[in-house]
This record gives structure tokens, sequence and C-alpha cells, in this order.
């Protein structure tokens, strides 16, 4: 089925020169970029969009960095589209993450790792309503 995934591009990939190369995977994967914004997440959006995070000890240092400058936001759909993404970005510690993901190739933190997507459809609906109310 299709589905929309919400991705972050995060701080790092802004602030490393990565978004090209990690949006053009996308692009070439053959999904569709819907939405696509340059945003700032303040305290309280960091507090909602990591809901399930915020009581755990590595929070405080992952909302310092998901806050610490521009991010881009953006909203990709395609066929099964939520795990095809997750298989692209591959798992959260850049260190693990198998090469050919986009961590794999190009993260060494499991904090500072490039790329947040939705991880079900559950959290997509409610990320995408977040970050992207009036689609
Ligand atoms: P993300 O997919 O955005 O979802 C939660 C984020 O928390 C994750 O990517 C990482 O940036 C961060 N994270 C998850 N686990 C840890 C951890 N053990 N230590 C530091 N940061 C973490």
């Amino acid at each position: 089925p299709i589905e929309r995934s919400l991705v972050l591009l995060k701080p790092d990939a802004v602030r490393r020169g990565l978004l090209g190369e990690i949006l053009g995977r996308f692009e070439r994967k053959g999904l569709v970029v819907e939405a696509l914004e340059l945003r700032t997440m303040d305290a309280a959006l960091a507090d909602q969009h990591y809901a399930d995070h915020v009581e755990k000890a590595f929070y405080p240092p992952l909302k310092q960095f998901m806050t610490s400058g521009p991010l881009v936001a953006l909203v990709l759909s395609g066929d099964e589209v939520i795990e095809v993404v997750r298989a692209m970005i591959g798992s959260t510690d850049g260190r693990k993450a198998a090469a050919g993901t986009i961590r794999g190739d190009f993260a060494l933190s499991n904090r500072e790792n490039l790329v947040h997507a939705s991880d079900s459809p559950e959290s997509a609906q409610r990320e995408l309503a977040l970050w992207f109310p009036k689609l």
C-alpha cells in the first residue's frame, strides 16, 4: 500500500552538507517528496516529537542536539515507504549500521545519526500531524 513517512534530515546532516546525498538516495529509490521544509525544532516540538523518549537518560542531550540548528523536515510517499525508508537509513547506532545504509555510510554516533524516520504507521500518523498539520 502507498504510505507516507515523516523524515527529518537532522542538524548534523545540514551542518555536514549531506542534504543532497541523503535526499538523492530517496529520490533515486523512487520515493515521492510530498512536502519539504527547513525548520528549527524548538523545545516544545522536541518534547512532542520524542514523547516516547522524554523520560530516558539519553533524551536531554538528544533534545540539545535536535534543537541546535536547522533541520529539513520532509514527507515521503511510496509503496511501503515506512519500512523502505527505515531499511535505507539503517540501525540507530551509526557505528553498527550496515554499510550501504545512510547511517552505515555516513554516521559514527548513536545520537548524531543524520536521519529520523517514522517507525510504524501509527507513529507516521502522529508525526505527520505534528510537523505538517495541513497536509
Ligand atoms: P531517532 O530515529 O530520531 O529516534 C530517537 C533518537 O534518539 C535516535 O534517532 C537517536 O538520535 C537517539 N538515540 C536513540 N538511542 C540513543 C542512545 N542510546 N544514546 C543516544 N541517543 C540515542
